[in-house]
């Protein structure tokens, strides 16, 4: 062969022999190149659990992996975001954080060992959800009155479930105690759900939850809804009044949730995932069901990582005064 043509054969095969090797360095770089797990700090069943596999499953249509959910349930959820907080910084572990976790869990939790600021990025911000007053059919409390009338003639005499100190079901609880000047004895489980079954069971005399796994036992007629925590009623609960239009006026209680990331995550990572749930958002038959199951779905300018981080900031502000105020004490 002509050398001036063996030079340029070379030229060329080590020029495409690059290209290639780039190409299979992209590929095998490209994130999500393998399942992505979303550590959801409560129990399976319930509300956090059902909206958190929700919004994992039309997420993960956008993504060329899925997204598979994991329950480390326990103390509030602090447990899981402990163990989201340690987790591999690679984007295959994420945490679904919420309003205890991610806000009031510092002033809660005296040896708490995360930073919800500093050991998490923010990636997005879940549509809210209001939370509905809950007893068994067939209790003897027929209205939201009823119940806060007895607990105020025998202060701790009725048990109220929660999803353990710091979680939501129990923030909003200490709160109405605090705002109706009632007591309550607060039995504490490793999620709604369970806590859901005792109050069909009996065993416990009311509860709050959200509004979407509540909604199918109302409509199933094992519970009955004594009212909403919304600023107004809502036309999935029929009948059903706002605490704040009856017993509590400017009571509201609601949860909200974000995807994070433990700390220095590559932000390509937060991006993929956020581009990922803004498609699903426009998706009107994914945002129309979450609506039906009383879901409040966010504009998207409140969505996405930096109003996230400003309003989780503004909630630790809010919770610490909140905790302060009504004395709720840590745990021991
Ligand atoms: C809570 O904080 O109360 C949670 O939403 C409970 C749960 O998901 O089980």
């Amino acid at each position: 062969m002509n050398p001036f043509i063996r030079t340029a054969w070379r030229l060329v095969v080590g020029a495409s022999a690059l290209v290639g090797g780039l190409h299979g360095a992209a590929a095998q770089d490209a994130y999500p190149s393998r399942p992505v797990t979303w550590l959801v700090p409560f129990a399976v069943g319930g509300p956090t659990d059902a909206i958190a596999r929700t919004v994992a499953q039309r997420v993960a249509a956008e993504l060329p992996q899925p997204v598979i959910v994991d329950n480390p349930a326990g103390a509030g959820g602090t447990v899981g975001a402990q163990r989201a907080a340690r987790a591999k910084a690679d984007g295959y572990t994420l945490f679904v954080g919420h309003i205890g976790t991610m806000a009031a869990a510092p002033y809660l939790f005296k040896g708490l060992k995360y930073d919800p600021l500093k050991d998490f990025v923010p990636i997005f911000r879940f549509p809210d959800t209001p939370m509905v007053l809950l007893v068994k059919n067939g209790s003897r409390f027929k209205t939201a009155n009823d119940l806060l009338e007895e607990a105020r003639k025998k202060p701790g005499q009725l048990s109220f479930g929660t999803a353990g100190v710091g979680s939501s079901s129990h923030l909003a609880a200490e709160h109405l105690a605090a705002t109706a000047k009632v007591q309550f004895t607060f039995i504490p489980y490793k999620g709604t759900g369970p806590a859901m079954t005792d109050l069909v069971g009996g065993q416990i005399d009311a509860m709050l939850d959200q509004t979407n796994v509540s909604l199918p036992q109302i409509q199933g007629g094992r519970l009955k809804a004594l009212a909403l925590t919304s600023q107004s009623p809502m036309p999935q609960f029929p009948g059903v009044p706002t605490l704040a239009e009856t017993e509590l006026p400017g009571f509201l209680a609601s949860t909200w949730y974000g995807l994070y990331a433990p700390a220095g995550t590559p932000p390509v990572v937060v991006e993929t995932m956020r581009a990922a749930y803004m498609k699903a958002l426009a998706d009107t038959a994914f945002t129309d069901g979450l609506r039906k199951q009383g879901i409040d779905v966010l504009p998207n300018d409140r969505v996405g990582p930096a109003p996230l981080r400003e309003f989780a900031v503004s909630e630790q502000k809010k919770w610490e005064r909140v905790i302060r105020e009504a004395n709720i004490a840590p745990p021991l």
